[in-house]
């Protein structure tokens, strides 16, 4: 009789084929469908392993499994993730794990749990980072799901992951969406932490009059340091490309309209769900709405004489460029983690905050060496109400707020738009003072609606006749 395959991944899309290699490299056998045979074929043709088998039916590939069953789901979130698991279900056994390696949306992933869970069966929605190339050579895992049953998936995936430190990327996160939530909340910081890149970006082109060669070098200085990160590290790898059809650039000839899947969006729902305010992440979110009105901004830029207005500065604002990133970029990963402890809390999902900013560590798209900071400030403080609240951040921002400030306040006199700079520094200029207008607004409310509000010196809620 044959022997049976360890795990089985349907989805041959480039995030399902090298995960499927990825896990064949690692010493497991895979078997692999996909719905339709010529993705399979094509990708057996090419593979020279004998770990991995194709498919053609759901009922042999399942029949090929050892008990109990692990099967990855490499398919688009929504639909395609119930109509598979629609379809297998009627040939799994008790006991078997399907693991939802997509970019589902938590909310749907808890569904799916509890359905499949009462039916006896294990569910994981698993957070994946790391693009094509994570998925190959180890990407970042975030699972969750029943805590016991992921004795059962342990060992593969913590095999397949990244390693930061000689850790690693993969620990569990907590019950049914909750890994899936952490992966949200980790394209939302994406799309910030690009945000901020790209604000800095305009900021040394038009200030400092930068061309594509002096903006590499100076992207890659910063990569030695503190900021050093995947992100930054390809920004400046984008500045050497030249362009095939003409004589510029390639960064110079794309259309400057953001694309987007969705994940940014969900962030800034959820976080409007649980009351808290990540304005850097929702932000960037909006700033991608706004830069696809291309036809819009045009005119508008017809009817303003919107070109920005330049002032050269000399070098050394460079460096005040880079504070003011690192400062903004401190408030914006502490949005997001404030977000993770506010969905922990309603969730029940017990998140180890420290663990995640080791997950985030490697083959994220995210990774960058300032998780080392976080990581070591969950784990010092696993009740940190806020980033800003640690000893190390706080020393950061204070040393580098004067620059910060000063960047922001020229970007804004200058014409640059740069809402994620400027609504990070309004995030901690709200978060660190003391007394809001708010004052004023429930005198506001009080006025127009009998809202009713609480005063300063003794307790109880009052009303005035205004
Ligand atoms: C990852 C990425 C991935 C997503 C990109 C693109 O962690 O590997 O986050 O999940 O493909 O971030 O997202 P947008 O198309 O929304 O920019």
């Amino acid at each position: 009789m044959r022997s049976k395959q360890n795990i089985g991944i349907i989805g041959l899309a480039v995030m399902g084929k090298n995960l499927a290699l990825n896990i064949a490299d690692h010493g497991y056998t895979v078997s692999v469908f996909n719905r339709s045979a010529k993705r399979t074929e094509e990708f057996l043709a090419k593979c020279v392993s004998t770990a991995l088998k194709g498919y053609f039916t759901l009922e042999e590939f399942v029949q090929s499994l050892e008990l109990p069953r692990k099967i990855i789901l490499m398919v688009k979130a929504g639909n395609a993730v119930d109509a598979t698991i629609r379809q297998l279900k009627p040939y799994l056994t008790e006991g078997d794990v399907i693991i939802d390696g997509g970019n589902s949306y938590f909310e749907q992933t808890i569904n799916r749990s509890k359905e499949l869970e009462a039916e006896g069966f294990h569910y994981f929605g698993v957070g994946i980072s790391g693009g094509e190339e994570g998925a190959r050579t180890g990407p970042a895992i975030m699972p969750g799901g029943d805590e016991k049953a992921y004795e059962l998936i342990q060992p593969i995936l913590t095999n397949i992951s990244a390693r930061a430190e000689g850790e690693p990327c993969c620990h569990y996160i907590g019950r049914d969406g909750a890994g899936h939530f952490v992966k949200m909340v980790h394209n939302g910081i994406e799309y910030a932490d690009m945000q901020l890149i790209c604000e800095a970006y305009l900021i040394l082109k038009n200030m400092l009059n930068m061309s594509p060669p002096d903006l590499h070098a100076v992207f890659k200085e910063w990569n030695q340091g503190e900021l050093n990160s995947y992100l930054i590290s390809i920004t400046s790898d984008i500045f050497t490309k030249k362009d095939l059809d003409s004589d510029n650039y390639l960064v110079d000839m794309i259309l400057d309209v953001a694309g987007q899947k969705g994940t940014g969006k969900w962030t800034s729902q959820a976080a409007l769900d649980l009351g808290v305010s990540i304005p850097t992440i929702t932000g960037a979110v909006f700033e991608r709405y706004l830069s696809s009105a291309k036809d819009l901004r045009m005119a508008a830029s017809q009817l303003y004489g919107g070109s920005i207005k330049s002032e050269q500065k000399t070098t050394d604002f460079a460096e005040s460029v880079r504070k003011a990133l690192y400062a903004s970029k401190i408030c914006a990963y502490a949005q997001g983690f404030s977000l993770m402890l506010e969905a922990s809390k309603h969730y029940g999902w017990n998140l180890n905050l420290s663990n995640i900013a080791k997950t985030f560590r490697g083959g994220c798209i995210i990774r960058a060496q300032f998780l080392n900071k976080i990581a070591e400030a969950y784990q010092t403080e696993p009740e940190l109400a806020n980033l800003l609240m640690n000893n190390y951040f706080k020393t950061s921002i204070q040393q580098y707020e004067q620059a910060w400030r000063n960047v922001v306040s020229t970007a804004i006199t200058s014409g640059i738009p740069v809402p994620a700079f400027s609504s990070a520094i309004s995030y901690f200029d709200s978060f660190r003072t003391h007394t809001l207008p708010m004052n004023l607004l429930q005198a506001q409310r009080d006025y127009f609606g009998t809202h009713t509000y609480k005063r300063i010196d003794k307790e109880g809620t009052y009303h005035t006749q205004w």
